[in-house]
């Protein structure tokens, strides 16, 4: 009785829910058409452009130059968005000008790039995809955005829901790995934690999926370059997570740099108009990417910026972000008649209804206080939160003579590599918001725990500044520091050697060909091994590295990458066994990086076996398999796989379930993961998808039965025509704690 009660009082709330969302929706629909026959076609193009900050707010007014300008554009509404500026004082001087001064006074979105954390680091996008913990993504996306709505923004620049695997790509440590599934279901959490159910609360900021769509998919992983695909590939790998983001209400979408098929992405009518607000309904508006608008010409589709103008609005980018193109051609173009007022009036309603939905027309202050800025920025409980996705989001890669978890007592022992002293480099890309160094590092969190270790640097990993704008010079000359480092291992009864890449090797426009350490650190570590076999390797990366070499020379090995404000404590938890390892990879791990591109998500070919005859589907130096496969991760206690059912639920969907047993002696999480097999179908479909998983806690010796429900859609796949097709036959279904290792049951459908 009680829970029929409590459905009613479910469903009678979900309805009032709905509703009240609806009216509230054309109430703002009201308020915007009013708005916008106000405006003059000046005011409505104005509405169009995003300047990125120009003038250190708190300082005097521009006088001259590019900033003169954006200021004067500021004044006569020129302006409807600024990027990349934060804080109480700087955003009340913007928005003041654009109120008190502009003819109508409407009021600036504060846009700014939050990508993992904000004025607290937590891990990298990637390393967070690690955890496969949606709860806590959530969380962190929703700490994010309570401080960066104290700090006045408004808006985010994520999350990059890119699909990516070609591991030389830079971006990769920003998304969530190679799988669409995974994809999109983290794509959701990190939307919700930032928009939370009010977009006009105090706490939380409008999401932006980007970037839309194919940038993780750039010819040679070289950031910004073209890429080339089948529909089929677009609809089955690349879009899914963009679709999920619609589908849980994201605000924004911003579009990408690099052609799909031959055509800009952000003049791409296709890509804009024909799926995202055709056949998705989009609701939200479109951000261009940092001046990609004007970059169309660079690429030889458009004549100049005019030409460009045209084309962007036309594919329906909303917003220009920083390429002077709207605000310098818009309104001639549309007094030409080359470009139809109503696209412009279309953007301007997309734009203006966020801004209304953020509650910024009822009080254009509302996010700008001083009071709550020092609250929450002092706030501890962010801290911890950091830790603890840190935790979650390190990988254990391999533990073959059960080095760690260290003991209290252990001593002795030797920290090498100059990322471990480092407090700058856990912070990752894109921390805009964050206090440089300001990070806990490997010998900071590592003294909480014991004294019994000595730290050397060993090699430096690279000579002058590390900053967000430079490229970073590597040191390959200097090895002034190996022989002490090597002196001191030989009699370390454990040495601890943490190597990899800084966090500005990886991010936008750091591609690399090598995906070895960078520097002389490979060069360390062979003189090191050479006089003291029992290490424990930390990978510190941005995104995953080549580790062949360190896996057949190395009996432990933890993938760290770049885990934010908390680092060094939450590794140190690790080490020391105050937190079992749960974390599974989101994108494999290649042998070699002539393997990449590289996923477990690949199709059949006619010849896919055996790998040791000539003319099969092989490389003639290398392994078909990756070192360690998408899903894969260890823990100090292990799970057992045993009584696997599949069988037809109705005529299109599946139910799987498995006991899973914590056959160790430590409590322990692990994910299980579900895929499938489309045995035979009018398109060829992948040998694996992940179709879902879950993230359990098991106590030791204690089983638990994991049921999953396999869904018609879950069964389905996208054509080349954009049709999404269900066709019955024979699934092979696979359960497992990685993609490399699963049971196996076959069903008709
Ligand atoms: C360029 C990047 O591609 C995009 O991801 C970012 O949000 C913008 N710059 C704004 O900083």
């Amino acid at each position: 009785m009680r829970l029929i009660i409590a459905l009613m009082l479910g469903v009678i709330f979900s309805v009032a829910h709905v509703t009240a969302f609806a009216e509230e929706q054309s109430k703002i629909a009201k308020r915007v058409d009013a708005l916008l026959q106000k405006m003059t076609l000046t005011e409505k193009v104005g509405q169009m452009n995003q300047y990125n900050g120009f003038w250190d707010a708190t300082g005097p007014v521009p006088e001259q130059g590019d900033a003169k300008t954006k200021y004067e554009h500021l004044q006569q509404g020129r302006v409807g968005s600024i990027l990349n500026v934060a804080g109480h004082e700087a955003l009340r001087e913007f928005q003041d000008v654009a109120v008190k001064q502009s003819r109508l006074g409407i009021p600036l979105i504060f846009g700014f790039d939050v990508i993992h954390g904000h004025n607290t680091a937590f891990p990298i996008p990637l390393a967070e995809a690690a955890s496969w913990d949606l709860t806590a993504i959530e969380q962190g996306a929703r700490i994010a955005a309570t401080e960066a709505a104290a700090q006045g923004v408004n808006w985010t620049f994520a999350p990059m829901v890119d699909i990516s695997r070609d591991a030389r790509w830079g971006r990769v440590a920003e998304g969530a790995g190679e799988d669409p599934y995974l994809g999109a279901e983290i794509a959701k959490a990190r939307i919700k934690g930032f928009q939370g159910d009010d977009l006009a609360a105090v706490d939380t900021i409008a999401a932006c999926a980007k970037h839309f769509a194919g940038y993780g998919y750039a010819e040679g992983g070289r950031d910004y370059n073209h890429a080339d695909m089948s529909y089929s590939t677009l609809y089955n790998e690349v879009l899914p997570p963009f679709k999920a983001a619609v589908e849980v209400g994201v605000r924004t979408f911003m579009n990408s740099f690099n052609t799909l098929n031959g055509v800009p992405a952000t003049g791409s009518i296709m890509l804009q108009r024909d799926i995202l607000k055709g056949e998705w309904g989009f609701g939200g508006f479109v951000v261009s990417d940092w001046a990609s608008i004007m970059e169309m010409t660079k690429h030889g589709y458009a004549t100049d910026d005019r030409h460009a103008s045209q084309l962007a609005v036309i594919a329906g980018s909303d917003m220009d972000m920083q390429s002077f193109a709207y605000v310098n051609h818009l309104e001639d173009l549309v007094t030409a008649g080359a470009v139809d007022e109503s696209l412009i009036d279309d953007a301007v309603r997309r734009i203006l209804t966020v801004k209304f939905e953020l509650g910024l027309f009822d009080d254009p202050y509302r996010y700008i206080n001083k009071k709550r800025e020092e609250e929450v920025l002092g706030n501890n409980t962010h801290l911890k939160a950091a830790r603890e996705m840190a935790k979650r989001s390190i990988v254990l890669l391999k533990n073959e003579t059960n080095l760690l978890p260290l003991s209290k007592k252990q001593k002795n022992i030797l920290v090498v590599g100059p990322l471990a002293n480092d407090k700058n480099s856990p912070l990752g890309t894109w921390r805009l918001a964050v206090k440089d160094d300001s990070a806990i590092s490997l010998v900071e969190g590592l003294q909480q725990h014991t004294s019994a270790f000595q730290y050397t640097q060993g090699v430096k990993l690279s000579i002058g500044k590390e900053t967000f704008a430079d490229p970073i010079v590597v040191n390959t000359t200097d090895r002034s520091g190996i022989a002490e480092a090597k002196a001191l291992a030989k009699n370390a009864e454990v040495v601890v050697m943490m190597l990899g890449e800084h966090g500005y090797q990886s991010g936008e426009g750091r591609s690399r060909t090598d995906l070895g350490f960078p520097g002389l650190q490979q060069e360390l570590l062979e003189e090191i091994v050479a006089v003291n076999k029992n290490i424990i390797l930390l990978v510190a990366s941005g995104r995953p590295l080549v580790l062949s070499w360190a896996d057949a020379h190395i009996p432990t090995i933890v993938q760290t990458w770049q885990l934010g404000s908390e680092s060094g404590h939450a590794i140190a938890d690790v080490l020391f066994g105050g937190y079992n390892p749960s974390g599974k990879l989101p994108m494999s791990f290649p042998r070699s990086v002539g393997q990449v591109p590289i996923s477990y998500r690949v199709f059949s070919t006619g010849r896919p076996e055996p790998e040791e005859k000539v003319f099969w589907s092989r490389y003639m130096d290398e392994k078909n398999s990756p070192l360690y496969p998408f899903g894969y991760g260890l823990s100090y206690t292990t799970f057992g796989y045993t009584n696997m059912q599949a069988e037809v639920r109705d005529k299109a969907s599946i139910r799987v379930s498995i006991t899973v047993k914590n056959t160790g002696k430590r409590q322990g999480e692990e994910v299980v993961q579900v895929y499938i097999r489309d045995k035979v179908a009018s398109l060829v479909r992948p040998v694996k998808e992940l179709k879902s998983f879950k993230k359990i806690l098991l106590k030791p010796g204690k089983s638990k039965e994991v049921e999953f429900i396999l869904d018609r859609d879950s069964l389905s796949f996208y054509k080349d025509d954009g049709k999404f097709v269900f066709e019955p036959g024979d699934f092979e279904v696979m359960v497992g704690g990685s993609s490399g290792s699963v049971l196996t049951k076959t069903v008709s459908l």
